[in-house]
């Protein structure tokens, strides 16, 4: 697999890891942004796509300049983006194999593509792994440099555009879309890899590696990733970075990637959850699932790939048992579930508050019982109707590789901030009890 063949094709079953050559390992260098503006930090929008329920981020790439929808992917890698269709740009360079660059995106092999040279199919280029991580459908493609350009932000507005004129994504075949929400051309992998964008941004900026995520819950209006640190004021004058309460990440040893080098640990984004509360009653888990062994099961991740959180099937089982006993106490009958859900209440005896319906509250306690993420009505029911609302948490079998994998819609109008230098989350409650939501950055430019 060394030298990779551009037109294979990986379906991912974990864990399958390539046993990938060593190249050459140059020096890693980050390419400077051009010019003397120095950003303090970027804003990117996101919306959530109604029918997938996937997380599209718009960016723009390419010169002369084109405007993309990539679905944000929290873990993944790098950007990637379909080079076969509609790729036109002065400024695509692919990157050499054994070069600076091709150390950066691992070494990963290096190919050479047998037709016509264009975006994506060049000689002697460094091959990575564009991976659909919705679908887990890996490839191989050339590794290439082209420009980028977001808005840069005071925190309360988009601001002038920042370039970086070099910015190194892979590229994918047209097929490797099949499954992306409608419009999309790639992923934007916010994972801790050293091409990740985050790690890319900060060193063309020289800003802090540290970026954040505010999602919306409305396919309307669109929530915001930034890029460096804050502050993130929100509409109408609401700094949600004081909000932030902090718990240690943790790197899982080995890769949850489809395609990976053996010893490679993971680019996503793993907590520590000790225990969960239905009611401030704790529910009886198996400890041992909490934690990351030393083969890279269990623990918890955050994942916007998912559109709801996905429970090992004894954790499932002991959170909604819990979840359902509590509900009755309140007089929250139970109905028939609502596929993908199990557990669907009638919405009789369910009020509206402002942190969503009146239903018991899921704590995730965190490193210690004062450190608790806290799930509210809005963030762990779904209505399916006007007469039935879900608890939005699926089943994920037994044996999964990760047993709790948090997932967008428990991440929705609540701020989220990961430092990568200190390795540490930021999170705040829902910020429906701020009177504000994800969709409230106000992207007026002042540029
Ligand atoms: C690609 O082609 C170049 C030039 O023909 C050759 O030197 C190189 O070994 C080839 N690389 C691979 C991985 O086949
Ligand atoms: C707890 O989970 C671990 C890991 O799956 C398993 O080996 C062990 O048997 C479980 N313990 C109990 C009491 O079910
Ligand atoms: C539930 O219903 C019973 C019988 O109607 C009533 O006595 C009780 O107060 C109700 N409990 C709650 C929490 O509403
Ligand atoms: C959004 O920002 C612009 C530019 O600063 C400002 O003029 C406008 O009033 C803001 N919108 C709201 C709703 O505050």
């Amino acid at each position: 697999m060394a030298s990779a063949n551009f037109k294979l094709v990986i379906s991912s079953i974990y864990p399958l890891v390539a046993v990938l050559l060593l190249l050459l390992s140059g020096d890693p260098t980050t390419c400077a942004a051009q010019g003397s503006f120095r950003p303090h930090a970027l804003v990117v929008p996101v919306t959530k796509d109604a029918s997938t329920l996937q997380y599209v981020a718009k960016v723009n790439q390419r010169t002369p300049s084109v405007s993309l929808n990539v679905v944000l992917d929290l873990g993944g890698r790098f950007l990637w983006v379909d080079c076969d269709k509609d790729y036109v740009s002065s400024t695509y360079r692919p990157v050499r194999c054994r070069s600076a660059q091709c150390s950066l995106a691992g070494n990963n092999g290096c190919g050479n593509c047998t037709g016509a040279p264009k975006p994506g199919c060049n000689t002697d280029t460094c091959a990575l792994f564009p991976e659909n991580t919705i679908t887990h459908t890996s490839t191989g493609g050339e590794v290439a440099q082209d420009a980028l350009t977001l808005s840069s932000t005071d925190g309360s507005n988009s601001g002038p555009s920042a370039t970086v004129p070099q910015f190194i994504f892979g590229c994918g075949p047209t097929f490797l879309l099949e499954g992306l929400a409608s419009g999309t051309v790639g992923m934007a992998g916010l994972g801790r890899a050293r091409i990740g964008l985050p790690s890319q941004l900060s060193a063309a900026f020289s800003f802090h590696k540290k970026f954040a995520i505010c999602l919306s819950s409305s396919t309307r209006a669109s929530g915001v990733a930034f890029f460096g640190d804050g502050p993130y004021n929100f509409l109408p004058n609401i700094e949600a970075a004081g909000f932030l309460r902090y718990t240690p990440l943790f790197i899982n040893p080995v890769s949850t990637a489809g395609v990976s080098s053996q010893g490679e640990p993971s680019d996503e984004y793993f907590i520590g959850v000790k225990s969960i509360k239905v009611n401030d009653k704790t529910v009886p888990l198996n400890a041992t699932l909490l934690t990351i062994d030393s083969r890279g099961n269990g623990g918890t991740k955050i994942s916007t790939v998912n559109p709801y959180t996905v429970l090992e099937t004894s954790i499932y089982k002991a959170v909604t048992e819990a979840f359902i006993s509590e509900a009755a106490a309140g007089n929250i009958s139970r109905v028939a579930g609502v596929a993908p859900f199990e557990v669907c209440f009638s919405s009789k005896n369910v009020f509206s508050t402002r942190l969503g319906p009146s239903v018991p509250q899921i704590d995730l306690v965190l490193q210690s019982q004062s450190v608790v993420w806290s799930i509210t009505g809005s963030n762990s029911m779904v209505y399916v109707n006007d007469n039935v609302l879900c608890l939005g948490f699926v089943n994920g079998g037994v044996n999964p590789r990760t047993s709790i994998v948090i997932g967008g819609y428990q991440l929705e109008d609540l701020l989220l901030q990961f430092d990568l230098a200190t390795s540490r989350l930021g999170f705040t409650f829902t910020l429906l009890g701020s009177r504000t939501t994800c969709a409230n950055f106000n992207f007026t430019s002042t540029a």
